[in-house]
């Protein structure tokens, strides 16, 4: 049996102080028969799938073992099924797998990729400042005759841009700050094929983001805003889309300090802006003929003693004096900026995405993610994109009381809306600095979880990179 092989190949870091490593796929055509697969083990295989008329697809590894999968037809059941081989096969200790999917298996073309696409996810692992790696390098040799159709060097960018937000969630704020941060995003644009423009404090300062400047004042370090432009020759659009990531590197809360337990993690605050990183590489790591545009603000938000404190009224980039009421309501003032920022491009739409509240959190816990917005045309498309990757989304209202609930007696607006309806309130704030249309995602509870499940590892989860990019790829059909 000729095939020609594709070689999956998964590394892990080489050392701590790679600040820039990620672990990478690359597909390989093998140029000699790697594995032969016995022609007798497959007519076998064949034989008894006419019998049973069961879907199956048999892996190979190393010395003929073989395993057979039963799967199902639901697509995230297939994910769950490839994660589950990953994780076999790596307890297993087995370097060399050879996948053949039996013609008559009777699995689609989308079927057979979302079982990869489980594979691939699960092989990430954040083992950077582990010193007995137990990660290990794992060659998946595919049949490239069975698998032609199926992009898979959509797949593997995606799995890297994946990789990429992860790492830059997963890095403490001790080696990952706004500075490092914006500097990974210049080497990312580098690498992927966008174009990226870093503005510093001189230029935060004179663009007036009151926001930004706001939150950081308690921090040592400068905030940084990046901009990511990736506008292909054949882009189909001509207003872009743009995408707006928070991007504050460690919550502490300020001065509304978080009680310890709740401190915990907020090194995933930045999540939102990681997701906008990732998702614009793979889109021009894939050449999606897409005009978009990436915004992230990013900064700590952390206590000195020349910080933001409550009863603080600011002024922020377009003008709006608010008075802060919370500290560690940070992200509005730092993302209210950058939708102000985003008018200049007359955008077409804008998604933000953040991890916003822990109201958001509270409702969806860590499977979905809060949906909110003034374009319900472009909600409905991306709760269909949703569904479809399983990132799913669940819409919330932005009825004109919650912005009631913001008054202040002394400043146009509070950073503040009172104990209900966290997520709408939140919403509210940000849609007082938006011109256009607007969709907004708080993914507190499905950005970062505590416990690996399937294909996604504990820790963070690159939300909603596939599903923006499902409905981006989408528009270009
Ligand atoms: N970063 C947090 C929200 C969060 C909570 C993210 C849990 C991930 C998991 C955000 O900055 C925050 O602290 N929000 C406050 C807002 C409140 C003070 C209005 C919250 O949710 O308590
Ligand atoms: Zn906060
Ligand atoms: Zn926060």
């Amino acid at each position: 049996m000729q095939d020609t092989y594709l070689n999956v190949r998964f590394t892990s870091y080489d050392n701590k102080d790679q600040v820039r490593a990620f672990p990478s796929f690359s597909l390989l055509t093998s140029p000699d028969q790697h594995v032969d697969l016995s022609p007798s083990i497959v007519a076998r295989i064949e034989r008894s799938f006419e019998d049973k008329k069961t879907d199956f697809i048999p892996v190979f590894t190393d010395e003929y073992h073989l395993l057979v999968l039963i799967v199902n037809k639901d697509l995230e059941q297939l994910r769950l099924d490839g994660a589950a081989l990953y994780t076999r096969l790596k307890h297993e200790r087995f370097e060399n797998s050879v996948w053949r999917e039996i013609e008559k298996s009777g699995l689609s073309q989308q079927e057979q990729y979302a079982f990869l696409e489980g594979f691939i996810l699960s092989s990430y692992a954040f083992d950077k400042y582990k010193t007995d790696k137990k990660t290990q390098s794992m060659d998946l040799w595919i049949a490239k005759k069975s698998f032609v159709s199926l992009e898979l060097d959509k797949l593997s960018l995606l799995a890297h841009a994946h990789s990429i937000c992860k790492t830059l969630v997963n890095e403490p704020v001790n080696y990952m700050d706004s500075l490092v941060f914006s500097e990974n995003v210049e080497q990312i644009g580098k690498q992927f094929g966008f174009q990226t423009e870093i503005l510093h404090k001189e230029q935060i300062e004179a663009l007036q983001m009151g926001g930004l400047l706001a939150v950081n004042k308690g921090s040592s370090t400068p905030p940084t805003f990046s901009v990511l432009t990736y506008q292909p020759q054949d882009a189909i659009n001509a207003k872009p889309l743009i995408l707006v990531g928070k991007g504050v590197t460690f919550d502490t809360g300020g001065y509304s300090l978080k009680i310890s337990g709740n401190m915990l993690t907020m090194k995933c605050d930045m999540a939102g802006g990681a997701a906008v990183v990732g998702t614009i590489a793979a889109l021009a790591g894939n050449k999606i003929p897409y005009y978009v545009i990436g915004l992230v603000p990013a900064t700590d938000n952390k206590i000195s003693s020349n910080a933001l404190v409550v009863d603080d009224i600011i002024t922020m980039m377009d003008g709006t004096s608010v008075e802060v009421q919370n500290t560690d309501a940070e992200g509005r003032l730092v993302l209210a900026d950058a939708l102000h920022y985003a008018k200049r491009f007359d955008p077409e739409l804008v998604i933000d995405m953040a991890t916003l509240t822990g109201a958001s959190a509270a409702i969806t816990g860590s499977f979905g993610t809060a949906v909110l917005g003034n374009e319900q045309h472009e909600i409905n498309k991306l709760i269909e994109s949703g569904e479809l990757v399983y990132e799913r989304l669940v819409q919330l209202p932005l009825w004109k009381e919650y912005r009631e609930l913001l008054h202040s007696s002394i400043a146009d607006m509070s950073n503040l809306g009172g104990p209900i309806g966290g997520v709408s309130t939140a919403a509210a704030f940000l849609q007082h600095f938006t011109d256009y249309p607007w969709v907004h995602l708080d993914i507190a509870g499905a950005a970062f979880i505590k416990e690996t499940k399937g294909y996604r590892q504990s820790g963070a989860t690159a939300t909603p990179i596939r599903l923006l990019y499902t409905f981006i790829e989408q528009k270009c059909r």
